[in-house]
């Protein structure tokens, strides 16, 4: 009799090789292989061939970077969701989206259940687990790393015994994740977080400074906040970060060194490559410089910084989530134009920007000959920005001829 189906999100690594057959004695169940394309760089049919191999019953395999780059990696960009104000979140926003994907399969395939290869001790379960729960709340939730305590030799035997294929690789001493918007490293030698990160940890970027000693300049060009073309030309999004992320590794650029604060209470250290992300956020907040109002940008900055603890937090898809939304689409309609990027030995730096909406005024800004600016109305205009306190002083704070008394910003001879 045809047993139920379980959907695993399958890498075809060691753990959830060892997964198919372990799910299969522990929970009964046939499992269907699910392997996604975010750009990690992988041959997802060589995967999926290997799936079938290690005995699933069903192998799926997806490339999903166009819309990871559309729906996921750019909103973010445009929302400028940095988590802790470094991170640009590559593994967060993936995480949501293959669950997604998952519970599609899950329901074509009639599986009973979804499975993943996090651990107890990090931020991606809850992302998963979170997604699955909202998206599908009668999907049974299996997590083998959680339960079955397994060493990494524990594990090879396992394989052995099941008949799976190990390949002979070394074990990697940091954990790694990665997709098109960014590479993580964590463990190892890392976990001192005084120890500078070795050479070793590197796989995007060059040594800064070992990068060419000629600087390159690109132009990015953006429509709503978007990303649209890279030095005039027209690209989509995967492709665009596929080419920054080569040209800013070459020139150093995107080494991210962040003691970060984990959901689930603990403090990593996490070493993060994100040429691209380094680079597009650099510029979009340029241009937004040029195109959004004091007002706008000041209040942006606290969007952004919810916006990316929603994300961090795996609360994707959330009702608050499109409130976050609704602002930032608003917030950047105008957000269009280019911006002139400058790589040099591990720095993206934008040296000009430039848009069709800028509110940058030159003949109110310059002090050359064509200024625009009324110089008469500025002293009527301090008269009424300086009077509230003014007033509060003859009142309060010289009532009684003490003076100022600012501890220990006056100093005590200036009584
Ligand atoms: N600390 C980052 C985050 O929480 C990266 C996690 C990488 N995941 C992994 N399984 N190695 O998003």
């Amino acid at each position: 009799m045809a047993r139920d189906k379980v959907i695993l999100a399958y890498s075809g690594g060691l753990d959830t090789s060892v997964m198919v057959p372990w799910i299969g004695e522990k929970y009964n169940l046939d499992v269907v292989a699910f392997t996604v394309d975010l750009g990690q760089g992988e041959d997802i049919e060589r995967i999926r061939q290997k799936a079938l191999r290690t005995g699933a019953v069903d192998a799926v395999a997806l490339d999903a970077r166009n819309l990871f780059v559309d729906c996921f990696v750019f909103p973010a960009l445009m929302a400028g969701a940095l988590y802790e104000g470094k991170y640009p979140l590559a593994t967060a926003l993936g995480r949501p989206l293959i669950a997604k994907l998952m519970v599609d399969a899950a329901r074509e395939h009639k599986a009973v259940a979804v499975a993943h290869g996090c651990t107890g001790k990090g931020n991606d379960q809850v992302r998963f687990d979170v997604t699955f729960q909202t998206l599908a709340p009668d999907l049974k939730i299996i997590a083998p790393v959680r339960e079955w305590k397994m060493s990494r030799d524990e594990e090879i035997a396992y394989a052995a015994k099941h008949g799976i294929p190990v390949e002979a690789t070394k074990e990697n001493p940091y954990s790694i994740d990665l997709n098109l918007f960014g590479r993580s490293c964590e463990a190892g030698v890392l976990e001192d977080p005084w120890d500078e990160p070795p050479a070793d940890a590197f796989a995007w970027t060059v040594d800064p400074a070992k990068a060419p000693n000629e600087p390159l300049y690109l132009t990015l060009d953006f429509e709503q906040g978007r990303p649209v073309a890279l030095d005039g030309e027209k690209l989509d999004g995967a492709p665009l970060i596929e080419r920054l992320n080569k040209l800013g590794g070459q020139h150093g650029v995107g080494r991210i060194d962040h003691v970060e604060n984990r959901l689930v209470g603990i403090k990593s250290r996490e070493l993060y490559e994100a040429p691209a992300a380094v680079i597009l956020h650099e510029a979009h907040r340029e241009l937004e410089s040029l195109c959004l109002s004091k007002p706008a940008q000041r209040f942006k900055t606290l969007v952004s910084q919810e916006y990316a603890d929603m994300i961090y937090n795996g609360l994707w898809f959330s009702a608050f989530h499109q409130d976050l939304f609704a602002f930032v689409a608003s917030n950047q309609r105008f957000v269009a134009g280019q911006a002139r990027v400058k790589l040099f030995k591990g720095k993206a730096t934008v040296v000009g920007r430039k848009s069709e909406h800028s509110l940058y005024s030159k003949k109110l800004a310059t002090y050359e000959s064509g200024d625009s600016f009324d110089h008469d109305a500025a002293k009527g205009f301090i008269r009424l920005f300086g009077l509230s306190q003014q007033t509060q002083a003859q009142r309060q704070l010289l009532k009684g001829n003490k003076g100022f008394d600012l501890p220990g910003l006056l100093g005590p001879e200036s009584k």
